[in-house]
């Protein structure tokens, strides 16, 4: 297949959700040249799923040396995000970022400063603006009129990540389901809703299971005598300058009959409903139902990447989005601990 990213060679550092941006970059075309994980098993074994043959490494600083590498996905705790875009940017490396953009606004700051500083492409994943169903969705936001209103969910029953592991220590990933899945819905409403300025926040967060080592997710605890010191389920609302308010809710545990995920936007036309079956709703209560499923929404994103990469474009997030994303997370952190709306 010829590819016009064929000469763009790409490495992927963290071995985790680093399998699907491997599995997107090829797709693309692109040359995935290096894997980089602490555990060089992880990488091979990475490299040995797709097949390929690239640089197994393990020390991140070798990375940033090689100057044969263009850009980096980064897929490391969240934690490690900022310094390692930052020394990549600084290395001369274009970088897609994984969700969220960093532990917080001020992080994420200092990594938008320095994609300004040194000119390199800096991308948040957000690998929902490129499924199928939420591209569709997207196409018709304008037919909906003023969107004033959305509601999302991102509920687990049963899904406390690893628990004791980078999950769950607040200085290693910066909160619980909120920055974790809660992130990946509400950047989804407030892109379809075109990225409103946010002015204030309102949330509240409970740990109520996960310090008793309850509602663990399928992969179980990385270390029970570890430490959970983030929220379990966070709520809340955003407003925005131009009177849009989202509601949100995202959960790894709670009592309930199972997970959900939605995105509802609700305008002065109609509504645009993301869930298993996503539907545009018009003015007079037809319902249309839309594209169902992600398509190739990784290839999508890498794609998208790889073409601000050669042209210099700016990339869908850029990191001032995620910076705004970070500034309303903050905000609804605060809120929840001192029991007030804060501005965002
Ligand atoms: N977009 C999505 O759908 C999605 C899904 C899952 C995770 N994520 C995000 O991706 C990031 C990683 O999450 P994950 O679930 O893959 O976590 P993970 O713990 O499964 O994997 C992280 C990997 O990073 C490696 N690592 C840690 N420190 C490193 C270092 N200094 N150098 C090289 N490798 C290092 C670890 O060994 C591990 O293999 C997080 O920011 C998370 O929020 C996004």
């Amino acid at each position: 297949m010829h590819s016009p990213y064929s000469s763009i060679r790409v490495a992927v550092v963290g071995a985790g959700i680093g399998r699907a941006h491997v599995e997107g970059y090829l797709a693309a075309g692109a040359q995935v040249a290096t894997i980089c994980d602490l555990s060089p098993d992880k990488a091979q074994a990475l490299a040995q799923k797709w097949n390929i043959e690239p640089h197994i490494e393990s020390d991140f600083a070798a990375v940033l040396a090689d100057d044969s590498i263009d850009a980096i996905s980064l897929c490391t705790p969240n934690s490690l995000h900022a310094p390692m875009a930052i020394a990549a940017m600084h290395a001369g490396k274009h970088v897609l970022c994984e969700k969220p953009l960093a532990l917080n606004a001020e992080n994420a700051q200092s990594i938008a400063d320095c994609a300004l500083e040194t000119g390199r492409v800096c991308m948040v994943s957000h690998v929902l603006r490129f499924r199928d169903d939420t591209l569709e969705l997207k196409r018709r936001a304008a037919e909906i009129g003023d969107i004033y209103y959305g509601r999302t969910m991102a509920r687990r029953q049963n899904g406390i990540p690893k628990w004791g592991g980078w999950f769950t220590q607040q200085r290693l990933s910066g909160g619980g389901p909120l920055i974790d899945t809660g992130v990946h819905i509400l950047d989804l409403a407030w892109w379809l809703a075109g990225c409103p300025a946010p002015v204030s926040a309102s949330g509240v967060a409970y740990a109520k299971f996960g310090p008793q080592q309850r509602h663990l997710g399928a992969g179980g605890a990385e270390n029970l005598s570890g430490t959970f010191d983030v929220e379990d389920l966070a709520a809340g609302l955003v407003r925005f300058e131009n009177g849009l308010s989202l509601h949100f809710e995202a959960s790894w545990a709670i009592n309930a009959n199972g997970d959900e995920r939605f995105c509802h936007l609700h305008g002065t036309n109609g509504a645009l409903l993301w869930d298993d079956a996503p539907k545009f709703v018009g003015e007079d209560g037809t319902v249309e139902a839309l594209t169902q499923g992600a398509g190739s929404a990784w290839r999508r994103e890498m794609e998208h990447f790889l073409s601000c990469v050669q042209s210099g474009a700016t990339p869908n997030p850029d990191a001032a989005q995620g910076v705004m994303m970070m500034r309303m997370l903050d905000a609804l952190y605060l809120s929840a601990r001192e029991g007030r709306e804060v501005a965002v």
